[in-house]
């Protein structure tokens, strides 16, 4: 299987009730490495231009208004197939939907307070990476 590099974030809720370092070791022990991370607080403008591909949808301006509501941590997780694999740790969209065991289904509040964010192709993983960061962030392990 190929080494994959996926974006995440730690979204406001995850954030504020200071669960930072429980959701990163869900990503470490699920065979995923960091390789990237920073903190920092997105501006409507930002929020609305990273999560493009939902503008028109009716949770657009709700789930961009949220991101901009808070501090996030954004990070670049690295492994064998990590863009699936941390799809499979985060569980479902929706925390009512997400397998035991997953961080949705252990900290999510409800489907836009659902604590992170994991890309959803290598596409979408090459966009949101260069979003936050340079290569010259970016530590190899
Ligand atoms: P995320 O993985 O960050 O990608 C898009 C986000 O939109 C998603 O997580 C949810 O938080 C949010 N989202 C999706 N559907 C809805 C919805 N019906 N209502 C509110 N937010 C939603």
């Amino acid at each position: 299987m190929a080494v994959e590099r996926t974006l995440s974030m730690i979204k406001p809720d995850g954030v504020s009730r200071d669960i930072i370092g429980e959701v990163l070791s869900f990503f470490e022990k699920g065979g995923l490495k960091i390789v990237a991370m920073k903190m920092l607080r997105l501006t409507k403008q930002q929020a609305e231009e990273f999560y493009i591909v939902h503008k028109g949808k009716p949770f657009y301006d709700e789930l961009t208004d949220y991101m901009s509501s808070g501090p996030i941590v954004a990070l670049v997780l690295e492994g064998e197939d990590a863009i699936a694999k941390c799809r499979k740790i985060m569980g479902a969209t929706d925390p009512a939907e997400a397998d035991e065991g997953t961080i949705r289904k252990t900290f999510a509040l409800s489907k836009g307070e659902n604590t992170v964010h994991g890309s959803d192709s290598p596409e979408s993983a090459a966009r949101e990476i260069a979003f936050f960061f340079s290569e010259l962030e970016i530590c190899p392990r």
